[in-house]
């Protein structure tokens, strides 16, 4: 889950790829580094740490003309998989020549064979990673045609791949190829640029070329040639992005993660926008693809999905079973391929990814797809490798999401969930009043999260108390247990304090012996089935000495004096409040990790789209 760019065109290259890096930097942000062809000479710049490192190292060590003069190379930030984060394994790698350089996102599974196989020969390697080996591999096999070398090298490699290589033999091309991570090309006006997300391209053209898995491409200034690895043209469609810079912009708040927060009004009445049908009383997800007699026929649904997707899905489940009767069950991905799962034509497999890249979930709908099952996605990122390959699904419109810490994806992606699960429901158990009433509650979304946001700062001064502590629990019951499991991830991945979330009836088969004075439960106490049952489970911390922050209905005061602090979410239906109720919770984690000083848009050990099993 690295990020790499690659641009051949008009003047100044160095600037272009150290533009595009910082776009990719959520990606992966432990090194970076580029390579550029000089007068026919390779010249390569890296640096551990940020991006910004390596411009700094860049712009000391090259000279300033050599900037504006040079007109293509290429470059990576990494994710380490290989190797710790040092300047000897940073991208790009050169082969034993050290004429050919490459950048890679991926993982060369075969990589200690193909390693010793060519120290056979007497090549010579400087560093730990996979990525050095696929470079001398195309090294060895460059007869004078490096198009030909890498299709060559890449048919003795196993795992996955999107790279881009450069080759002062051959200075006038760059060449890409894609195999399980994604390569997207930027087709400009006498200008080529490559990347592994749109991001990196949106300054230059709107105008993309998403490749599938084994496609290869020789990219010059002016020109587009797609094959596949056995040589054969392939045609590929030019897409439209439909967004612009000012999406991947902070637009004035500290930090990406605050300014997804504070979107979510917005990127809610998106992903509603023509999608509710109060005539019918039911939602219109053309992108489903299913009939209703497809919908009437199936006998199950099942959401896959990791991290925060994975959480999604949990509240997707009690979605599906409590407004459509349909037995409903969540498949953690990673798992998925690996055990035998019993699917079949009237199965519904619903991928839930934000960036539609993450690999676990992809070889998910690939094991779905081959069973047979009726598999769709729920992506964000349009023309992702997921959304293509299971070809049917919905779309979130929740605009780029940046910090690695998903916020906005997530309450998307449940009002989504919602959305199909009252279309399953009209066609099994809801009446249409009663879908009407269901349809009204989601469209009040946008205004229930931005009666949350109101809170901002009652929450921040909240977080002050809890900020100092190294141990927190969430707990939840019904469909507030999976947002428990939300609360407690957002907390974790950003301000690296141990949180946990449990279902609130786990506590006492285990968990309730960590409790000592002053420990902090976030308690979800809205008003949702369980809700007196909740409140006995936070009687019970409270007598071990725990510090109860609740997250209460608006007005129900009988419950909020029961905590030692509360945040309100407005009364709404119990499966709709998981959205106000996160929402609160993304705040709290925010302000936590904003007080100890912590990186929020880019976690420690973290990536936003991870591209590796
Ligand atoms: C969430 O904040 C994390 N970034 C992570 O758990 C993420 O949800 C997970 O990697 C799944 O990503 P996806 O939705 O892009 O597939």
């Amino acid at each position: 889950m690295c990020g790499i760019v690659g641009y051949i065109g008009k003047a100044d290259a160095p600037t272009v790829l150290l533009n595009g890096l910082r776009r990719l930097e959520y990606r992966g942000y432990d090194s970076a580094g580029i390579a550029v062809l000089d007068n026919g000479q390779m010249v390569i710049s890296k640096s551990p740490g940020k991006v910004s490192a390596l411009s700094e190292r860049t712009r000391a060590d090259w000279p300033a003309e050599r900037f504006s003069r040079l007109t293509m190379g290429i470059a990576h930030t990494r994710w380490a998989t290989h190797g710790p984060p040092t300047e000897i394994n940073a991208h790009p790698h050169l082969d034993q020549s050290r004429e050919i350089a490459l950048v890679h996102n991926g993982i060369i599974e075969n990589y200690r064979a193909l390693r010793a196989r060519l120290e056979g020969k007497g090549h010579h390697f400087y560093s730990e990673t996979d990525t050095e080996v696929l470079v001398h591999l195309i090294g060895e096999c460059d007869k004078g045609n490096l198009f030909q070398a890498v299709c060559d090298a890449l048919h003795q490699v196993e795992g996955t791949f999107g790279i881009a290589v450069l080759s002062a033999r051959e200075p006038e091309k760059i060449i890409t190829a894609r195999r399980g991570s994604p390569i997207v090309i930027g087709v400009g006006d006498g200008e080529t640029i490559i990347a592994s997300d749109a991001a990196a391209i949106l300054a230059h053209t709107q105008r993309v070329i998403y490749l599938d898995d084994n496609d290869i491409a020789i990219l010059t200034a002016d020109s587009i040639e797609i094959r596949d690895l056995n040589n054969v043209p392939v045609t590929r469609e030019i897409a439209e992005l439909g967004y612009d810079e000012t999406a991947a912009e902070k637009g004035g708040y500290g930090h990406f993660m605050l300014k997804e927060i504070y979107e979510q009004p917005d990127s809610l009445a998106n992903a509603i926008r023509g999608r509710l049908d109060f005539n019918v009383g039911s939602s219109v997800l053309a992108g489903m693809g299913t009939s209703p007699r497809d919908l009437a026929e199936l006998s199950r649904v099942v959401l896959i999905g990791c991290g925060t997707s994975l959480h999604a899905s949990l509240v997707g489940e009690y979605a599906f079973e409590d407004l459509a009767d349909l037995h409903a069950e969540v498949q953690q991905a990673a798992e998925f391929r690996y055990r035998n799962p019993i699917l079949g034509s009237r199965d519904l497999v619903i991928a839930i990814s934000q960036s539609g890249e993450t690999a676990d979930t992809l070889a998910a709908v690939r094991e779905a797809n081959q069973k047979g099952a009726f598999v769709m996605s729920l992506c964000n990122v349009v023309g992702s490798t997921i959304a293509r390959e299971t070809g049917r699904g919905v779309y979130l419109h929740a605009g780029p999401e940046i910090s690695v810490a998903s916020t906005k994806a997530f309450t998307c992606q449940v009002a989504v969930l919602l959305m199909m699960a009252l279309k399953l429901g009209r066609g099994r158990r809801f009446s249409r009043e009663e879908g009407i009433r269901f349809a009204r509650e989601i469209e009040h979304l946008p205004a229930l999260v931005a009666q949350v946001l109101l809170q901002n700062d009652r929450i921040a001064a909240i977080a002050e108390t809890y900020a100092h502590n190294e141990h927190a629990f969430f707990i939840g019951r019904g469909p507030m247990y999976p947002v428990a499991l939300e609360g407690a991830l957002k907390l974790k991945e950003i301000s690296y304090i141990h949180a946990e979330g449990y279902h609130a009836a786990e506590l006492k088969h285990g968990p309730i012996a960590l409790l000592v004075q002053g420990t902090p439960i976030i308690a979800l106490a809205c008003d949702v089935p369980g809700k007196d049952k909740m409140l006995g489970n936070i009687e019970e911390c409270r007598a071990r000495g725990a510090r109860i922050l609740g997250i209460v209905t608006e007005g129900d005061d009988a419950t909020a004096a029961c905590m030692d602090d509360f945040i309100e979410v407005p009364r709404c239906h119990p499966l709709v409040a998981t959205i106000p109720a996160v929402v609160a919770l993304q705040l709290f984690a925010y302000h936590v990790a904003r007080i100890r000083g912590c990186e929020i848009d880019q976690p420690r050990n973290l990536a936003k789209s991870v591209t590796v099993e």
